[in-house]
C-alpha cells in the first residue's frame, strides 16, 4: 500500500466513524462503533498493524496520522459516551417519581367461612369424644340413600323429603344418613364415626330452608347391650353441652324415622329466651337441634350385621341450623350469599 492510499483509507475510516457516532443515540450503539473501528480487530487496528510492511522511511508520517486518530476516536467516543449516560440519568429524574409516604394497596384477608368454624368445632368435640370422621359421597344411588334405611319402596318418607334425581337411578343425597350405611357395609362393630356432609332437597332458599345444606351424622354401634337409648342420650347431652355450654337444658321427645326405632327428637332451651318464648323457638321456648334414634334392625341387616348381636344408635343434626342458634343470627341465606360484610364479622 502507498501512503497517499494510506492517508485516503485514513480519512474514510475517520468520516464513516464521526457519521455512525453521530447517530448514535445509545451507549450500546457508541460501544458497537468502538468495537468495529478501534476494537482488537477495528478497522483502524488492522491498519496501524499493516503500517510494518511499509518501507522504514515512510513509516513515522503515517503512523502519526494513524495514532493522532485513533486518540481523536478515543477521546470522541468517551466524551460522547458519557453525555449519553448522563441524559439517561436525566431523564429518568425527570419521570415523576414514587411516593413511598403514600399508604400502601391494602389487600382483604381471606377467612374461615363461619359455616365451616362451627362445623370444624363440632368436630373436636366429637373426636374428642372418640368418634372418627368419614366423608361419604354426595352422589348417590336409591340403596344407599333410601332402600338400606329402611324406607320402603312407596313409603311416604320417601316424598317428605323431595329428592333431586340424577340420570341414571342416581340423585343428590337428601340427608347424611347414606354415611351410616356406607361405612357400615365396609366396616364391622365397634364403630363411632361421625359424617359431615352437604345435602339436597327441592326446596326454595328462604330464611328457614336452602335446597343445599350441611348436616352431621353421628352413630355408635356395638355387642347388642353395650350401646342403648340410655348411652345415645348421655352422648348427645354431652355434646350438646360441650357446644352451647354446660348449662344447656336438653330434651328428648319421641319422633319417628323409618331407619330408628325407637326415634327421637333432641330440643335445647331456647337460648334467646332462655325459654320464656320468642320469636327465634315460636314461643315454644325450646329449639329443636336434631333427629336419633336406635338404629332399626333393618338397616342392621342391610349392611350384613346380625341385630340379634349388635345393636347401636344414630343420630343427624343440621349445621347451619347449629351455627345459626350459636351466632345468634336468624337469616339462613345469610350462609349462602357470601356477603363480605357479614362474613367478615366472624
Ligand atoms: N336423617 C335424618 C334427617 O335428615 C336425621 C336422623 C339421622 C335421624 C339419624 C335419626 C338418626 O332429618
Amino acid at each position: 500500500m502507498s501512503t497517499s492510499t494510506i492517508r485516503e483509507r485514513l480519512e474514510e475510516i475517520r468520516r464513516q466513524a464521526l457519521e455512525a457516532l453521530s447517530q448514535s443515540l445509545e451507549p450500546a450503539q457508541v460501544e458497537s462503533v468502538r468495537v468495529r473501528v478501534l476494537g482488537r480487530n477495528g478497522e483502524l487496528t488492522e491498519l496501524i498493524r499493516s503500517l510494518r510492511s511499509l518501507p522504514e522511511h515512510e513509516r513515522p508520517v503515517v503512523g502519526q496520522l494513524a495514532n493522532q486518530l485513533k486518540r481523536e476516536l478515543e477521546e470522541r467516543i468517551e466524551a460522547l459516551a458519557r453525555e449519553l449516560r448522563r441524559r439517561r440519568i436525566e431523564q429518568s429524574l425527570a419521570q415523576p417519581a414514587l411516593d413511598v409516604t403514600l399508604p400502601g394497596m391494602e389487600f382483604g384477608r381471606g377467612r374461615i367461612h363461619p359455616l365451616t368454624q362451627i362445623t370444624g368445632q363440632i368436630l373436636e368435640i366429637w373426636t374428642a369424644m372418640g368418634f372418627e370422621v368419614a366423608l361419604t359421597p354426595d352422589i348417590e344411588d336409591d340403596f344407599h340413600n333410601f332402600g338400606a334405611l329402611n324406607f320402603p319402596p312407596d313409603h311416604p318418607a320417601r316424598e317428605m323429603q323431595d329428592t333431586f334425581f340424577l340420570e341414571g337411578g342416581r340423585l343428590l343425597r337428601t340427608h347424611t344418613s347414606n354415611g351410616q350405611i356406607r361405612v357400615m357395609e365396609r366396616r364391622r362393630p365397634p364403630l363411632a364415626v361421625v359424617c359431615p356432609g352437604t345435602c339436597y332437597r327441592r326446596d326454595e332458599l328462604s330464611v328457614r330452608y336452602s335446597p343445599m345444606f350441611s348436616q352431621l351424622e353421628g352413630f355408635m354401634v356395638d355387642d347388642f347391650g353395650k350401646v342403648t337409648m340410655a348411652h345415645l342420650k348421655g352422648t348427645l347431652t354431652e355434646f350438646l353441652r360441650a357446644f352451647f355450654g354446660p348449662e344447656a337444658d336438653v330434651r328428648f321427645r319421641a319422633s319417628f324415622f323409618p331407619f330408628t326405632e325407637p326415634s327421637a327428637e333432641t330440643d335445647v332451651r331456647c337460648i334467646f329466651c332462655k325459654g320464656a318464648g320468642c320469636r327465634v323457638c315460636k314461643q315454644s321456648g325450646w329449639i329443636e337441634i336434631l333427629g336419633c334414634g336406635m338404629i332399626h334392625p333393618n338397616v342392621l341387616r342391610a349392611v350384613g350385621y346380625d341385630p340379634q348381636k349388635h345393636a347401636g344408635f344414630a343420630f343427624g343434626m343440621g349445621l347451619e341450623r347449629l351455627a345459626l342458634i350459636r351466632l345468634g343470627v336468624e337469616d339462613m341465606r345469610l350462609f349462602f350469599e357470601n356477603d363480605l360484610r357479614f362474613l367478615a364479622q366472624f
